[in-house]
């Protein structure tokens, strides 16, 4: 990517102001801005002018973006470094025809797959599918990463749509985790989930066997009460989950975009097949319009470009993820996962040293919370960080519908601040007007400035329902796949996770006291000699 037209730009730009631009254009939030649907993207608020948003176009043209985006959809091997195609968009891809991947039509398997979960799922919701002990209360999905951060966040999002019995997951190898769950649940009345694609992550598989044994000691029946999800079925019958209680996918499913499938399963039995069917199509429905958009109306490209110009030509090390909606309280977590392990690296396709800073640290919680807490830092710290807002314009509470006004206008509020700021002479008026006077005036005034200037886009959406969800997730899986394509890396593969697991498979018998800690360097040695000490 080559970035020295828009580096000579933002210098250019450097005394330009975002309120400039509106001083210029104060229709500007329509022409900076995308919508598909009824999702409205406004990147309005950014140092973002004409000439930049056209050079930052060329890139998508110069990266051969729409190339690679059809090779994408239509099943070609882009996961160069595991030879993997990428076809998470094939399962939500309920009525589009075949995809292909070594010439064999995937859908009829996806389908196939998608119909006996939808069955299952209504079994188990009706008390068809029961434990030893009744129809199930509680299900717990047992998983990690994008086995789990997925349905998760889904399953929160969607709470007003959840029927179904309670969900609970576990996911941290720390057994605090485990019995804190397990504790409050009926073994005969549980059914488990282990998710896994590869089914061989210690902590899951290590969390699975203590609920199985939690279950066997506790009057239920593993037999009827485990299902598994997974890439490898080979391994969830060794486990000894029977074969109809399995959930296949493929290898194209990377695990951070695998909600679509049969890691969707939980969220299924939580808000029923119909919903779950509406998340898919609103996951299909950003497909589509991703695939047929220009790049100036098509809002994962202009999402992916906004982060382009924040990060790789400004140079801002993070952005934070900010959703006005409580049920979105997991959405940072999970686009930390998608982003992160998608576009943490440093080393491009070819092998080559990336020429340019990866992707940015990706970090967030929901408002209002986060106005109470690092809000300052954003307002007023030295670094400059981007914010992107998320809001629906109702929420489901209709008799709390002033909370959610209130929940607007802070939104709201808070990119108006960062882009208005506050002068200095605003903030000596103010503190006259409270009396004060001379230097200690002039002390008081200092601290009160805000430099505004500070960037933010906007995703505003009617009301959180299962469809507007899976535009939300699949614009900003796009948006991430656009951004790989620009800095030319692979998005999906994650290399980078593999050390640290070598190392804790090799520091397990150290740890045990079974082997000596003497070949580790002296920081760890020290700090499992101290970890023998302290426990009994
Ligand atoms: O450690 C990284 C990772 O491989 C993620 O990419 C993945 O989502 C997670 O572990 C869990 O993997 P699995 O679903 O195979 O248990």
């Amino acid at each position: 990517m080559q970035l020295d037209n828009l580096t000579a730009l933002a210098a250019e730009r450097n005394d330009q102001t975002i309120l400039d631009l509106f001083g210029k254009d104060a229709d500007r939030a329509g022409a900076f801005s995308a919508s598909t649907g009824d999702l409205l993207f406004d990147y309005s608020k950014t140092q973002i002018d004409a000439d930049i948003r056209d050079a930052l176009i060329e890139l998508c043209d110069a990266a051969g973006l729409a190339e690679r985006r059809e090779a994408m959809f239509s099943g070609a091997k882009i996961n160069e470094t595991e030879g993997r195609a990428v076809l998470h968009t094939a399962l939500r891809n309920l009525d589009g025809g075949p995809v292909a991947v070594d010439g064999l039509d995937v859908m009829p398997e996806v389908l196939d797959t998608l119909q006996r979960m939808r069955v299952f799922a209504e079994e188990v919701r009706g008390g068809a599918i029961a434990g030893a002990g009744g129809s199930f209360t509680d299900v717990v999905n047992i998983g990690i990463g994008g086995s789990d951060l997925g349905p998760v966040m889904a399953t929160h999002a969607l709470s007003p749509y959840h029927d179904g019995p309670r969900l609970h997951y576990v996911s941290n190898v720390d057994g605090a985790h485990i019995a804190d769950t397990l504790r409050q649940l009926d073994p005969t009345r549980t059914l488990v989930i282990v998710a896994s694609k590869t089914f061989t992550t210690i902590e899951t598989m290590t969390n699975a066997r203590t609920a199985r044994a939690w279950m066997v000691d506790g009057g239920g029946d593993p037999a009827r009460q485990f299902a598994a999800v997974s890439s490898a079925v080979d391994k969830t019958e060794a486990f000894g989950i029977p074969e109809d209680r399995v959930f296949g996918f493929a290898d194209w499913v990377g695990g951070r975009y695998s909600v679509w499938g049969p890691v969707g399963l939980p969220v299924m039995i939580a808000v029923g097949s119909n919903a779950f069917d509406a998340f898919l199509r609103g996951g299909q429905a950003m497909d589509v319009h991703f695939r047929a958009a220009n790049w100036v109306e098509n809002m994962p490209v202009m999402l992916a470009l906004v982060g382009i110009w924040h990060r790789q030509v400004l140079g801002h090390t993070s952005r934070a993820v900010l959703p006005y909606d409580q049920r979105l309280l997991r959405l940072p977590a999970y686009f930390q996962q998608l982003e992160m392990e998608s576009n943490g690296k440093s080393v491009a396709m070819d092998g080559s040293s990336l020429k340019m800073p990866s992707g940015p640290v990706v970090w967030g919680e929901p408002g209002t919370n986060g106005q109470h807490a690092f809000y300052q830092l954003i307002h007023q710290g030295t670094d400059v960080i981007p914010c992107e807002f998320m809001v629906a314009a109702e929420g489901h509470e209709p008799e709390l519908a002033h909370h959610h006004r209130l929940l607007l206008a802070n939104c709201l509020a808070q990119s108006e601040a960062l882009m208005c700021g506050r002068s200095l002479d605003e903030a000596r008026q103010r503190m006259a007007d409270k009396g004060l006077q001379g230097d200690e005036l002039e002390r008081q005034a200092r601290h009160r400035v805000f430099s505004g200037d500070r960037p933010s886009t906007t995703l505003i959406y009617p009301k959180l329902t299962p469809f507007v969800l899976g535009q939300i997730i699949a614009l900003y899986e796009h948006r991430v796949f656009v951004e790989g394509v620009l800095l030319g890396i692979n998005s999906f593969d994650q290399w980078g996770v593999e050390l640290g697991k070598e190392l804790a498979t090799s520091l397990g018998p150290i740890v045990d006291g079974e082997e000596s800690a003497d070949e580790k360097d002296g920081s760890t040695a020290a700090l499992v000699a101290y970890a023998m000490r302290h426990r009994d």
